[in-house]
């Protein structure tokens, strides 16, 4: 059995953590950055990702928004009190958390209206091709990955870049100027929550992964799990790709077109 994880300083210091999650943040930090650099976040800032784009966007990504507390249940199923600190710590942790997200999906929906997509649009649109990539992976691993697993390639992974990536767009005044004033708020309550600033979500969900671990994983846990949160960051990646790279295909002539979401 693992020895004990204990953090050896702030949860939000990855200097705190085992060497070995350190390694593993590091190794995976590379793809992380193609999510967060995405080019995807320039366009929507300067309003340049057009009224196809954003439907895409917010149809696209919205399975993920809607089932996101979905994949958190599917953790809690996993853990049973007791059975180690790991089990506990993870199990705390999604009941309250999944309550958290309990009004994500109103805020999403809003700022898509807020962004010119109906509602209506967004529940019952078909999410362009390839953008199901995010939703299909996570619903794989945590349905059928370790609790680890799902909550690595979840709550830390996904969230964590999502903090990022909206902290980016939620910054710009000029992709706030785009929504008019007396909704501009409500239209923008997502993005704020999302915002990393000093959210801790995927710190607690990091902490959880060691506690479950242990100070001193065998190698292969650990490379799978760096594997299921790199696999999570190029889910994300293809995913946001699909938003707008079919339209910019389409527009140069080529034969692959982006199924409208309309
Ligand atoms: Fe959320």
């Amino acid at each position: 059995m693992n020895t004990r994880f204990e953090l050896a300083g702030p949860l939000t210091d990855i200097r705190s953590y085992p060497q070995w999650t350190q390694d593993m943040v590091a190794d995976c930090d590379r793809v992380k950055r193609t999510v967060v650099e995405h080019e995807l976040w320039d366009l929507m800032r300067s309003g340049a990702l057009g009224a196809d784009g954003t439907a895409n966007f917010m149809v696209g990504i919205w399975p993920v928004i809607e089932r996101f507390p979905g994949y958190m249940a599917q953790s809690l199923l996993k853990t049973r009190y007791g059975r180690s600190e790991g089990d506990n710590l993870a199990r705390r942790w999604l009941v309250r958390n999944i309550r958290v997200e309990q009004n994500h999906a109103e805020y999403w929906l809003d700022w898509a209206e807020g962004a010119g997509v109906p509602r209506q649009q967004v529940l019952e649109g078909t999410p362009p091709y390839g953008t199901q990539a995010l939703a299909n992976w996570l619903e794989e691993i945590s349905s059928r990955g370790s609790l680890a697993a799902g909550i690595a390639a979840s709550n830390y992974a996904v969230e964590g870049a999502t903090g990022e990536w909206s902290q980016i767009v939620y910054d710009s005044r000029e992709y706030q100027g785009l929504f008019p004033q007396n909704t501009r708020k409500a239209s923008l309550r997502w993005l704020q929550l999302h915002a990393a600033y000093d959210d801790t979500h995927p710190w607690e969900a990091l902490e959880i992964v060691c506690t479950l671990l242990g100070a001193s994983p065998r190698p292969e846990e650990v490379a799978h799990i760096g594997e299921c949160i790199k696999r999570s960051y190029r889910s994300m990646c293809i995913s946001m790709d699909s938003c707008y790279r079919g339209l910019r295909l389409q527009e140069e002539g080529a034969s692959f077109q982006v199924v409208a979401a309309a």
